[in-house]
């Protein structure tokens, strides 16, 4: 026989009270599971701290459901409402002992009121009931995060806008490839961030619906109401089948996956700072560096390298939690209490890292004397040119061969014109004006006339930070709009909870 089927509401015991058992066995369990040596190993209680708030929501909600479906009385509502409130008052630290934090609530309102507190988990299991906990708080984690993903957005569009102009050298293999503008980088990360956001917005429409009323996993004979519940709590619909909502964790794997790839994202965007921090292209700002115990003249970019490394802590999550999802039968099995932590862990540390991130890129100095000096380094106008001998009616191929000729002694204009001399047995000129072909070697002219759609050109630039600024302000507007739906919703219950209190 399962546990919870001790104190399943249907089965209420009218002698369950206060002097049932020990203080340290706690009300609900009293003395027929110990626990015994393994006690610790099978609580929660303490990472349970993370949804002290939640469950007191769920419960809220759920007894007010119980009363108007006249499953509970609306005096003994009223009782367990009030416990709750003083529950909440006192904190998660005062709770009596408990295997987690779902008993140990319930044991401080039998506690408060007497047995009648034990009405209060009718019609429901902890098997719900944690589900709902952990959708509850995971929504307002996930908003904070896409909140984080704006605000980097925001950086790296601010930065494109400050420095359209700004050229540098862009890289490919790491080695210089051609000429780009400070711009163009930080909206190419724009557009990777903009679709982590995307991912996370995504991922919450899927966390933001209730398992509440599944019970254990085979449903309830009572008469219970799980749409009022769900817009009691504000989720937008209700997980429909009483098994999934209870034992189902992918939403916490589709969130946990979406937060890897953000830090994935994250840690290039540090990646190449720090590699820019090196070459001398740009300063972070001393709040974001660390200094050398032993070398004065030290400026570290460790933030930057600590939001980097946030991706193992995320890729960790990942693999942590799909391990442990891996082979669970339905329904509900304990491995779920041990799931939910590497969320938390994992939300918490790539929300962070984008904060970081933000702040770090949008304090940030870029040189750009010496990205103008760097940026032409390794003929890195060589394509240009060899775009322009193709646009004059060489086959493509032959003015790759020209040029890379001409890359290899001496990489300028004499270079390419004896290199003509050799592939084409004639003058560069008899192709080409020389004049377009300087213009082609300058990095500056290069980047200008590089204007294909999503292209470094300043013109090209422009429409990318009009999509980035207008795609921004709509999901601003969308995340006010959920966020405001949860405040809503919160203060809805609290009103109904007042009809009772
Ligand atoms: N602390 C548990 C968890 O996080 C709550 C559910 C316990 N249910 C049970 N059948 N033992 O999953």
């Amino acid at each position: 026989m399962t546990e919870e089927s001790a104190h399943d509401g249907s089965e209420l015991e009218p002698d369950v009270a206060t002097d049932g058992g020990s203080d340290d066995e706690g009300v609900v369990r009293r003395d027929r599971f110990s626990g015994g040596p393994a006690r610790s190993f099978l609580s929660s209680l303490a990472a349970d701290e993370r949804i002290f708030e939640a469950d007191l929501e769920v419960d809220r909600a759920h007894t007010v459901m119980l009363a108007e479906q006249e499953i509970i009385d609306d005096d003994v509502a009223g009782q367990i409402l009030t416990a709750l409130d003083a529950i909440e008052v006192d904190g998660h630290g005062s709770l009596p002992d408990g295997e987690d934090v779902h008993e140990a609530i319930e044991t401080a309102v039998i506690e408060r009121i007497g047995a009648d507190g034990g009405k209060m988990h009718t019609a429901r299991s902890r098997n719900d009931e944690v589900a709902a906990c952990i959708r509850y708080r995971l929504r307002e984690d996930v908003l904070e995060t896409i909140e984080t993903t704006l605000a980097l957005r925001e950086s790296l569009t601010d930065i494109a806008e400050a420095h359209t102009e700004t050229i540098m050298p862009g890289y490919t293999h790491l080695q210089p490839a051609q000429p780009t503008t400070v711009a163009h980088w930080a909206l190419a990360y724009e557009g990777a961030v903009r679709r982590d956001t995307e991912r996370l917005l995504e991922a919450y429409s899927r966390i933001n619906e209730s398992p509440l009323g599944g019970a254990a996993f085979a449903g309830t004979t009572f008469d219970i109401d799980r749409e009022r519940t769900a817009d009691l709590l504000g989720f937008d619909s209700v997980v429909e089948n009483s098994m999934d909502a209870a034992s189902s964790r992918d939403f916490l794997l589709e969130t946990t996956q979406a937060l890897s790839t953000h830090a994935t994202t994250l840690s290039g965007l540090a990646e190449d700072v720090i590699i820019f921090a090196n070459r001398g292209f740009v300063d972070l700002a001393d709040d974001y560096s660390s200094t050398s115990s032993i070398m004065p003249q030290k400026k570290n970019p460790d933030t930057l390298e600590l939001v980097r490394a946030v991706a193992g802590d995320a890729a960790g999550g990942v693999q942590g939690l799909t391990t442990t999802l891996k082979g669970l039968p339905r329904a509900y099995n304990r491995d779920l209490q041990r799931a939910t932590t590497h969320a938390w862990e994992t939300v918490d540390a790539v929300t962070e890292a984008s904060e970081v991130a933000a702040g770090a890129v949008a304090t940030a100095d870029w040189n750009e004397a010496t990205l103008a000096a760097e940026a032409g380094e390794g003929f890195s106008t060589a394509t240009g040119v060899a775009d322009l001998l193709a646009a004059n009616g060489l086959p493509f191929r032959t003015a790759h061969e020209l040029v890379a000729i001409a890359a290899d002694n001496g990489a300028d204009y004499d270079a390419l014109e004896s290199a003509a001399q050799e592939v084409l047995g004639e003058s560069l000129e008899a192709h080409v004006d020389p004049a377009a072909v300087r213009d082609a070697l300058d990095p500056v002219e290069s980047v200008a006339s590089r204007d294909s759609q999503g292209g470094p050109a300043p013109n090209a630039v422009a429409p990318q930070i009009e999509s980035g600024r207008e795609a921004v302000a709509t999901e601003e507007e969308t995340l006010g709009e959920l966020a405001d739906a949860l405040e809503a919703a919160h203060e809805a219950l609290r009103a109904e909870v007042n009809g009772y209190v």
